[in-house]
This record gives C-alpha cells, structure tokens and sequence, in this order.
C-alpha cells in the first residue's frame, strides 16, 4: 500500500502521480478516488496532466481515452487497456494497492 496524498490535497477533477514499480495516477473524479497506470497504452504520455470527464480520461497527446473504472480505452488510438489499482482513503489519506494488481484482458 502506497501512500498517495491528503484527501484535501487532490480535489476533485485533479490528479497525482506517484512511483511505485511504474508511475501510477491517481484521480478524484467526481468525488471518487481512482488510481491506474500512468503511462498511455499508445505511447509515451502521463495520464495524470490529461484531462478528467465524469471517470474517463483523456490522453494529452493524441487524445485516446480511459475509463478509470475499467482502465479499457473507449476511442482510438489507444487498444490495449491501463492497469488499475484498488484505493483506499483513510483518515483523511489516499492511499494505493499497488501490490494487488487488477488483471486485465
Ligand atoms: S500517447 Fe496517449 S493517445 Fe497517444
């Protein structure tokens, strides 16, 4: 489990990046707290200095985007989907699992 900030310190539409075994981005979107991989699955671009719609993500360099919900990409051109990681907030902390990896398809 990984720290990731204060509660007060992500509001809502905002996003951190923090470092675990890869760079991970973590979301408040609409009030919930997600966490997936920050790298885009089309190439070299952070999630986290993307722009936030309700849970979907858009990718800053070519505009793919991401469901946090599911980490599946919903449009081109990114195919293959971003890893997730369950969130967990408690008193007053945002932390993140990153050791129980969500499988994807
Ligand atoms: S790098 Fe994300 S869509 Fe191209």
């Amino acid at each position: 489990m990984i720290r990731a900030c204060d509660v007060a310190d992500l509001p809502e539409g905002e996003a951190v990046r923090i470092l675990a075994h890869v760079p991970i981005a973590v979301f408040n979107a609409e009030g919930a707290y997600y966490a997936v991989d920050d790298t885009c699955t089309h190439q070299d671009a952070s999630l986290a200095d993307g722009w936030l719609e309700g849970c979907l993500v858009e990718c800053p360099l070519h505009a793919a985007s991401f469901d946090l919900r599911t980490g599946e990409p919903t449009c081109l051109p990114a195919k293959r989907p971003v890893r997730t990681y369950p969130v967990l907030v408690t008193d007053g902390v945002i932390y993140v699992d990153t050791n129980v990896r969500e499988e994807v398809a």
